[in-house]
């Protein structure tokens, strides 16, 4: 069997949303508790990346190391990287603020990768007609023929994963730097549950779904 490991980054500020988004309440527990559960599901061990302020919280979710984020998703991933033993082989990133991810998208996404991609991404077709928009002004309809809303989770091949960063890029996910190498990154099935807490909104429609 594969060594699996998880990194949960939640190491963001939450400016958007006006506070740390990954400590609030969801259905009973907090928003990073279900992003752990469910990471815990596919992986053998679980890295969660804080920012530096929450290291010293005695409530802090059970994993197998805690770490300090950096100044950008890509650095947050890289401190989890860091954290993950040489041993795994495939590396599951997921985005603490994707709470209602099921275990079976990071089960789809690991297999897609154990099946011989370098990378897999839980993805959804987009439905909303898309435009390019300069200040208020509409500059151009974009056809949504073949274009995919990403989500995490996002499986990797252990060695890839830990080559696309060494070089310390930004990227606003960690596929587009696999892509980027040439690497084949292939989609799975997402869920349009697994929404992303960005305003306080969407915290009251992952409340709606999961009571
Ligand atoms: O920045 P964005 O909203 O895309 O954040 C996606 C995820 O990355 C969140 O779970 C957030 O906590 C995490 N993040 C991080 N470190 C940062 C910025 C974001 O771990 N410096």
């Amino acid at each position: 069997m594969a060594v699996v490991w998880a990194i949960v980054v939640a190491g963001g500020s939450g400016e958007r949303f006006g506070g740390p988004k990954q400590w609030m309440p969801l259905g009973g527990r907090r928003v990073v508790d279900w992003s752990v559960d469910a990471a815990r599901k596919a992986a053998a061990g679980v890295v969660l990346v804080l920012p530096v302020s929450d290291l010293g919280r005695g409530d802090l979710p059970d994993v197998e190391a805690v770490v300090a984020g950096g100044g950008s998703r890509s650095a947050s991933v890289r401190a989890g990287l860091a954290a993950v033993p040489n041993a795994a082989e495939v590396i599951v990133v997921h985005d603490a603020v994707r709470p209602l991810a099921g275990g079976d998208l990071f089960t789809a996404a690991v297999e897609a990768v154990l099946g011989g991609a370098a990378g897999a991404v839980c993805a959804v077709p987009m439905t909303d007609t898309l435009k390019r928009v300069d200040g208020m002004h509409v500059v151009e309809t974009v056809s949504r023929e073949g274009l995919w809303a990403v989500q995490t989770p996002q499986a990797f091949r252990a060695d890839v994963l830990r080559a696309v960063h060494a070089d310390e890029p930004d990227a606003t996910d960690d596929a587009g730097l696999v892509e980027a190498i040439g690497e084949w990154v292939v989609v799975v099935a997402g869920d349009r549950r697994n929404l992303k807490i960005t305003d306080p909104v969407d915290l009251a429609v992952a409340e709606a779904l999961v009571r």
